[in-house]
């Protein structure tokens, strides 16, 4: 292929599966009544797409490239998961205007907040008022699965989650969890399992109103 055939680059942000403005209803994004999941920065999209292939909730996923919201679209769309829906945005903010409250059964917050340096503060997608929106949304009895390789976020989630009012560890043992209980890996989870390296899970339940 000679320099003039090269194909242009495409541009993702123009084609990304995106939302309009204003309020959101989250229980209409996907066809169907089962409980909703919300799959926040799905990167590669494993987890959203593992998780739509055993058709027991509809899935919801937000991520903030522009390329994998749209990949990640193509490939649910190709395989005919109904029962998901990839969307690009930033997960703060489009939840932020997310409704009805109490709607969603459960989160997946599968490795966020990999930036070290203290002016990437602002990126952090887990923080206290990320977890007042999610307490918002899902319903009392619904659950949030967070999890992360580095340890010391893993301290600070746990840290934010005990301090929290509307989220309580789901059995007397605290918030971490030992494996996986959904069976749906990340990239970033699988990946991890093949280099034999540490990951930190918490799981934790909606309670209050
Ligand atoms: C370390 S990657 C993990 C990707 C995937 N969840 C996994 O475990 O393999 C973090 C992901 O979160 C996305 N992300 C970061 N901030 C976000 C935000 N505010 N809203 C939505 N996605 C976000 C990034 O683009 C990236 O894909």
């Amino acid at each position: 292929m000679t320099a003039a055939e090269t194909p242009p680059p495409i541009r993702y942000e123009a084609i990304a599966p995106s939302l309009p403005d204003g309020p959101i209803d989250l229980t209409t994004l996907v066809p169907g009544d089962g409980p909703i999941e919300l799959d926040v920065g799905f990167g590669r999209g494993r987890s959203l797409i593992d998780r739509a292939r055993q058709r027991v909730s509809r899935v919801i996923g937000i991520e903030i490239k522009a390329k994998w919201s749209f990949k990640v679209e193509e490939r649910r769309a190709r395989e005919e998961l109904h029962n998901a829906r990839a969307i690009r945005g930033d997960a703060r903010e489009l939840l932020g205007r997310a409704g009805p409250d109490g709607c969603v059964r459960r989160a997946f917050v599968h490795f966020p907040d990999p930036w070290w340096k203290k002016r990437h503060a602002k990126r952090m997608v887990v923080s206290e008022s990320f977890l007042d929106t999610l307490a918002r949304l899902i319903g009392p009895g619904g659950e949030l699965y967070v999890q992360t390789d580095v340890e010391e976020r893993a301290a600070e989630y746990e840290a934010l989650l005990t301090d929290h009012p509307g989220f309580a560890p789901p059995g007397g043992d605290g918030f971490r969890v030992a494996t996986n209980p959904f069976d749906a890996l990340s990239n970033r989870e699988a990946r991890a399992a093949e280099d034999g390296l540490p990951v930190y899970r918490l799981l934790a339940r909606r309670v209050g109103h």
